[in-house]
């Protein structure tokens, strides 16, 4: 029988890495992690949603973004049953294609988009307008007419001058619902460039400052007015990303909730609906820390009814916001040893023909991957080396000293796990590179969603001599 990377935990045939693998069921608790393996292992068997890796390699080529669908539905599940009262509200930045919005639609879940780009892939699909939340510190003119022509269900504002000109371009009488969001003031220990909760980062209106507060009050004003051109629907604040901590999500919470009841007693008005946001994080190697989805239900629900009790409000609306925790484990990178360099007593070095264009996560957060080979079995002793890209800069690293089989050489191939979040969506075409496909997988079939980009394609870009 072929190996299959959905196996269960038990009997997973790639023991170093299983907590980057997509599963049918998600695991989100530590307890279901397999012990990392002391040796490198190989596996020429190797399967995503019942297709061969080296397959889809043999046939699309590499580098190729692998997904497995299966995965992806799993998790929206898994959210949808953990918080049945919740919106889930997918967060398309971390992978989007026409298939992922079928995928997230069919689910049951909302979307969350940031750009104009985003909300037209949503809009050529028909996802449905009252089911979008759009975000963005800086949104064009452009990407604000754009939603309200098409209706989204809420904007989520974030500046004062926002606030006023979203006003001027809704239509006054048919208010446009926003969500203001808060900056809570909270430090989610995550990388510096993912941190949003804390007071110094470009997002959102302070709580601490008391920007939130006048916030209300401007929204209100058009919201009260004789024609109104603004409904405060919510509350929002996203407080960064790959957090593992629960409590921090219930002091938000908390705090937002303060503030509801402010509204409350200054103008006598219920704000409806709580949006937490997302940042779930996921454990991208054995032994990383996950997100405890069931733990956060609990925690969240109660710390809800417990300070609206107090605050004498009713439960809002529960809005959660994730992109990596649904789409980050679906993903395995395929890559192909073009070379290798050894440095006696320093390091070996592995070179694959992608790198930081298609995965810039190591060079900006410092982010660990492992690697694997797959496509032949291999029983030579493992020894660590470096997996490296093929861009202009020593900084091009995809995983540090991973075991890896002495006998490794160029031809053979690589994957790398845990890459469906944040990899296609950020992928560039440094050094004039292309971008790889992003390949679906599902029960024995691949089909492809994104074809790969060719040299054509950014040429045709390039227009004037
Ligand atoms: N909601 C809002 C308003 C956000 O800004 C984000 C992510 C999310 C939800 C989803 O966060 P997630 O659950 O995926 O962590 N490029 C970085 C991540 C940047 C996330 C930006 N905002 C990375 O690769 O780690």
């Amino acid at each position: 029988m072929r190996n299959q990377l959905r196996l269960s935990a038990e009997t997973t045939p790639w023991p170093l890495t299983t907590t980057g693998l997509p599963s049918p069921t998600p695991t989100p608790t530590s307890a279901t992690k397999t012990p990392s393996s002391p040796t490198a292992t190989a596996d020429e068997d190797l399967a995503v949603g019942g297709v061969r890796l080296a397959e889809i390699a043999a046939t699309y080529g590499t580098p190729a973004y692998v997904l497995d669908e299966a995965d992806v539905r799993a998790r929206a599940r898994a959210y949808r049953s953990a918080l049945p009262e919740a919106e889930i509200a997918y967060a398309g930045k971390a992978f989007l294609c026409r298939a992922m919005i079928g995928w997230v639609q069919s689910e049951g879940l909302s979307l969350d988009v940031c750009s104009g780009g985003e909300l037209a892939l949503a809009r050529h699909v028909g996802f449905p307008a009252d089911r979008i939340v759009l975000h963005g510190n800086a949104k064009t003119p452009r990407d604000v007419q754009d939603a309200l022509g098409y209706g989204v269900g809420r904007i989520v504002v974030d500046s004062t001058y926002e606030i006023t000109q979203l006003a001027v371009a809704a239509h006054a009488g048919h208010p446009q619902k926003v969500l203001i969001r808060v900056t809570p003031g909270l430090d989610a220990h995550t990388h510096k460039a993912i941190a949003t909760g804390v007071e110094d980062q470009k997002f959102g209106f302070s709580l601490a400052t008391g920007a939130a507060a006048d916030a209300v009050r401007q929204v209100l004003h058009w919201q009260l007015a004789d024609r109104p051109a603004l409904e405060l629907a919510g509350l929002h604040c996203h407080l960064g990303s790959q957090i593992t901590s629960v409590d921090i999500f219930a002091e938000a919470a908390r705090r937002l909730i303060a503030l509801m009841a402010w509204s409350r007693d200054e103008f006598n008005v219920i704000v409806p609906e709580l949006d937490l946001g997302g940042g779930h994080a996921v454990g991208y190697r054995d032994g990383d820390p996950d997100f405890d989805l069931e733990t956060y239900a609990r925690t969240i629900r109660t710390t809800i009814a417990k300070a609206c009790h107090q605050h004498r409000l009713p439960i809002p609306k529960l809005t959660v916001e994730p992109g990596r925790a649904i789409v980050a484990r679906a993903g395995v990178t395929l890559y192909r040893v073009l070379t290798m360099k050894r440095i006696p007593g320093i390091r070996t070095f592995v070179a694959v023909d992608g790198g930081m264009s298609d995965n810039p996560r190591p060079a900006l957060y410092g982010s660990a991957y492992t690697a694997r080979l797959i496509g032949r079995t291999s029983t030579a002793p493992p020894e660590p080396m470096t997996v490296v890209g093929r861009h202009c800069e020593a900084g091009d690293v995809i995983a540090h000293d991973l075991p890896l089989p002495t006998d490794l050489r160029p031809g053979d191939l690589l994957a790398v796990p845990c890459t469906g979040a944040y990899q296609h969506s950020m992928a560039s075409t440094y050094n004039q590179v292309c971008r790889p496909p992003v390949i679906a997988v599902r029960d024995g079939v691949a089909r492809v969603l994104i074809r790969r980009e060719t040299l054509e394609d950014l040429q045709a870009r390039d227009v004037s001599l």
